[in-house]
């Protein structure tokens, strides 16, 4: 099975008018601006087919393709996705290396198409603990999108909320041995200016989908999702369409974000 050249064309699950409805219904003065995804259920789909579970993570690539599309179409600022956790590691490393090696080349197959949609690419997470190859390729990216003024495309690789928060713990434990800091300054907003996730052009999700059905949120973005609306999809990663996703919106445009105020303080606000 050759990674490079098993990706699909991305096939449109609906039609255009549908499409076209859903894409009316959405207030654009109220778009979630960081949108974050947990992608799970790559394996599920494979095995409830058939096949292996690596051919699952190449049609999990085809959603990651038409996610960043509508996500950049419809004007979402920031869109940061969990392809590889912490914990990943420990996986098979046959799983491992195969994932690694699709990651990286189809970040590089695919940076052509993010410069033509205005996309940069940038991830937060333990970038020197990547295989050399995709640390390279990933690298080829991030330089040749570092001019797009569109939307933000943030992988979520060898990353944990876990791992983040103790890295900065650290560099701010150093900067106050190194006398740079005094430790009255730490506050929310220095610790927050501390984690990965300080680069991104809007730092909390405002909303956080799930796919595959798990209703948990596996070490990702602790610090940041405090407030973040969630939305559980049962479908598999590579069964997510655009559709979907516009529905999400939906979803979180209905609801009230009270950051912990009276539902009356938000109305007179
Ligand atoms: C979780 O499904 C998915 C992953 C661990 C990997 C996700 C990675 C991709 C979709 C590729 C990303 C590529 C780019 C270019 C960003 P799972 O394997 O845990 O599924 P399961 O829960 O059904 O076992």
């Amino acid at each position: 099975m050759s990674l490079e050249n098993d990706a699909q064309p991305v096939i449109m699950s609906t039609d255009n008018t549908t499409m076209e409805k859903l894409l009316e219904s959405i207030d654009r003065n109220r778009l979630p601006r960081h949108v974050a995804i947990i992608m799970d259920g790559n394996g599920r789909w494979a095995t409830s087919r058939g096949l292996e579970r690596s051919q699952g993570h190449i049609e999990g690539v085809n959603t990651v393709r038409r996610i960043t599309e509508i996500a950049s179409e419809v004007g979402v600022e920031c869109l940061t996705l969990y392809a590889f956790s912490t914990e990943n590691w420990n996986r098979p490393k046959a799983e491992v290396d195969a994932l690694m090696h699709l990651i990286g080349i189809a970040i590089q197959r695919e940076t052509p198409d993010l410069i033509k949609n205005n996309v940069r690419l940038t991830m937060i997470g333990d970038f020197g603990r990547m295989p050399e190859d995709a640390r390279k390729r990933l690298q080829g990216c991030f330089d040749d999108t570092a001019h797009c003024t569109g939307l933000v495309l943030n992988l979520a690789l060898s990353y944990s909320g876990r791992w983040d928060i103790s890295r900065a713990a650290r560099d701010i434990a150093r900067e106050v041995a190194d006398g740079a800091l005094n430790p009255d300054e730490i506050d929310e907003s220095l610790f927050a200016s501390r984690l990965s996730t300080a680069k991104l052009p809007v730092q909390d999700p405002d909303l956080l989908i799930r796919t595959g059905g798990e209703v948990r949120v596996s070490n990702f973005l602790l610090w940041e999702i405090t407030y973040t609306e969630i939305e559980v999809t049962d479908k598999f990663w590579p069964d997510f369409t655009k559709e979907d996703f516009l529905k999400a919106i939906i979803s979180y445009q209905k609801r009230e974000r009270r950051f912990g105020k009276t539902s009356q303080q938000i109305t007179n606000q």
